[in-house]
């Protein structure tokens, strides 16, 4: 699917931190066959630890410098901390735990966010938009292999189009250098 299509989808990726109502979280998938389960649970834990990757690459990125990349950053990471939540979430519901030593995610995170940051803008931009795009791969190759349950999927699919829409912005903001 070309990006721009995948970007004017069924997801409104304006919406940086969806709404979660008392009646939305569920306990899930206690009936499926485990292998299934397995493969659900392989993919939440690796999309959870990237996604504390990249909220930190935007937080170590950000300066206090008073300019739109910074606003977009915040945003940015917000948005990754809603990713890192939702994953997060769904372990739980299926009945998981975290990975315990996705700490050394958080390093990676660091490394990068702060790296770059020292690097300079173009540093900071192409950065993000590198690691975005190796999300996206990673995220249509989760979503092509594993037999989600359908709102679990659509929590992918919303992450997924966020993504891209970093890629989008990150891009412009290049191109404007
Ligand atoms: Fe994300
Ligand atoms: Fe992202």
């Amino acid at each position: 699917m070309p990006q721009e299509d995948k970007e004017q989808g069924s997801y409104d990726i304006s919406i940086v931190r969806p709404q979660m109502r008392a009646e939305d979280f569920k306990i899930r998938g206690r009936d499926m066959e485990p292998a299934r389960r397995a493969s659900i649970r392989k993919g939440l834990l690796t999309l959870h630890t990237l996604e504390l990757m990249a909220s930190n690459i935007y937080k170590f990125q950000l300066t206090a410098e008073n300019c739109d990349r910074n606003r977009y950053l915040i945003a940015a990471m917000c948005n990754e901390m809603t990713h890192y939540q939702d994953f997060q979430i769904k372990l739980y519901e299926f009945g998981f735990k975290p990975n315990p030593f996705r700490w050394a995610f958080w390093m990676v995170g660091f490394v990068f966010g702060f790296g770059s940051r020292m690097l300079g803008v173009k540093a900071i931009l192409k950065t993000g938009i590198w690691v975005e795009s190796k999300a996206v791969e990673h995220y249509a190759e989760l979503l092509e292999t594993i037999d989600w349950d359908d709102e679990t999927r659509r929590v992918v699919e919303k992450n997924q189009a966020d993504e891209d829409g970093h890629i989008s912005r990150w891009r412009q903001l290049l191109a404007a250098k």
